[in-house]
C-alpha cells in the first residue's frame, strides 16, 4: 500500500482490511476487483514502478527490441544496443512524426526507421534524417528525439519504468536488487538463454489484482495442483516481504529436483525446489533449477487480464523436473 498514493477513501478502505497479523487482515473490499474508478487509481502505480523488460540475452542477436507489453501497459517502448560499450537504452517506440510504431519486430539495423514515412533516429534516440523535408522551419528540434526512458539492470534482468526518475527516486530499485542479490547472488541468471518455444499468452476473465492474489498464496495448492503439490513439501512452503516484493520458498520433496545451493547462500543446506518473487506491481520471477520463468501481468480492462509468460533457460538437465517441471499444467490450473 505504501506504493500507492494516499489520497482517498479507497485506499483508507484498503488500509483498514491490511493487518501485519494474518488473524486479523481481511481481503481488499470487492471495489478493488470490479470498480473501474479504483482499478485507474490503482493502475497509477504503475507509472512510476520497476517493469520487467527483457534479459540481456534477448538482445545477442538483434540490438531493436520493441516491448509489446509495454505498449499494452499503455507506452510504446523498444530497447536499443549501441556503441563500443554495447549500452542498452530504452526508448519511446512512438514516431515524433505522426506517431506510427517505430519498431515493428526485433531486428539488427544501425538505426531506427520509421516504417510509414522513412523517418530516422539513432540507437540512442536522436533524430537523424526524415525525407521531404528540406526547408522546414525550426526542424529538426529537440522534441523530434525519441524520449528516453530509465533502465536498471541486475545479472541480465532489465526493468524500465514509464516515469522518469527525480533524483530522490533514483535508488527505488535498490531494495529489490538487495534482496535479490542476497538470496540469489550465486545463480548465473546473467548466463540464462532466452526459449521463445516456452512463450505463453493467456486472457482471463478476472482484474489482474486477483491473479496477483492467487499467486501470492499457496494455501490453494493442495487443492487445484495435485503435482505440483507431489513436488513440494507444503508443510515448509514460506512466504517472506521484503519492499516492493514478496518471496515465496517452496522446499522440495525428497527425489524431487531441488538447488544445488552453495555456501555462500542464505538457504545453504536446504532443498529449495523453487523461489517464487512478485516484484511490484506486476512482475513474476519464478526460478527453479533449469533456469527462470517470468509471468508479465497486463491489466486489459477492470475484469480483463492478460498474462504473457518468458522461459530462460540454465540447466537442461533438470527441464521437466520438480515444482517447475509441467508449467504449462500449473498455468492452466
Ligand atoms: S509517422 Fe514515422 S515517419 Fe511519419
Ligand atoms: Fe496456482
Amino acid at each position: 500500500m505504501a506504493y500507492l498514493s494516499a489520497d482517498s477513501k479507497v485506499w483508507a478502505m484498503a488500509e483498514k482490511g491490511v493487518d501485519s497479523d494474518i488473524s486479523k487482515a481481511h481481503t481488499l473490499p470487492s471495489r478493488f476487483y470490479h470498480h473501474r474508478e479504483t482499478h485507474d487509481r490503482v493502475l497509477k502505480a504503475f507509472s512510476g514502478s520497476w517493469l520487467f523488460a527483457a534479459h540481456q540475452h534477448e538482445m545477442v542477436e538483434n540490438n531493436i527490441l520493441p516491448l509489446p507489453q509495454m505498449t499494452d501497459l499503455g507506452e510504446a517502448m523498444v530497447l536499443t544496443k549501441s556503441g563500443a560499450d554495447e549500452g542498452i537504452r530504452c526508448l519511446s517506440n512512438v514516431c515524433t512524426h505522426r506517431g506510427m510504431l517505430v519498431a515493428l519486430n526485433p531486428c539488427n539495423a544501425k538505426v531506427l526507421q520509421c516504417p510509414y514515412h522513412g523517418r530516422t533516429f539513432s540507437l540512442d534516440g536522436g533524430f537523424r534524417n526524415m525525407p521531404e523535408f528540406a526547408g522546414v522551419a525550426d526542424f529538426p528540434s529537440p522534441s523530434d528525439d525519441l524520449k528516453e526512458y530509465d533502465v536498471v539492470g541486475w545479472k541480465g534482468l532489465l526493468f524500465t519504468r514509464f516515469r522518469n526518475s527525480s533524483p530522490e527516486s533514483a535508488s527505488d530499485f535498490t531494495p529489490i536488487r538487495d534482496e535479490l542479490e542476497h538470496r540469489l547472488g550465486w545463480l548465473e541468471i546473467d548466463k540464462l538463454r532466452y526459449d521463445s518455444s516456452r512463450d505463453r499468452d493467456y486472457m482471463i476473465a478476472a482484474n489482474w489484482a486477483l491473479y496477483v492474489d492467487n499467486y501470492l498464496e499457496g494455501f490453494h495448492i493442495p487443492h487445484v495442483h495435485p503435482d505440483l503439490n507431489e513436488s513440494l513439501d507444503y508443510d515448509s512452503y514460506r512466504t517472506e516481504t521484503f519492499p516492493g516484493g514478496v518471496v515465496q520458498v517452496g522446499i522440495a520433496r525428497p527425489g524431487e529436483a531441488c538447488f544445488n545451493l552453495p555456501e555462500s547462500s542464505p538457504d545453504h543446506g536446504q532443498r529449495i525446489g523453487a523461489y517464487y518473487y512478485w516484484l511490484f506491481p506486476n512482475t513474476m520471477l519464478n526460478f527453479y533449477p533449469w533456469g527462470l520463468s517470468v509471468n508479465i501481468v497486463i491489466p486489459s480492462d477492470v475484469e480483463v487480464t492478460r498474462i504473457l509468460y518468458r522461459g530462460y533457460v540454465g540447466s537442461l538437465e533438470n527441464l521437466g523436473e520438480g515444482a517447475g517441471g509441467d508449467l504449462d499444467k500449473v498455468e492452466v490450473e
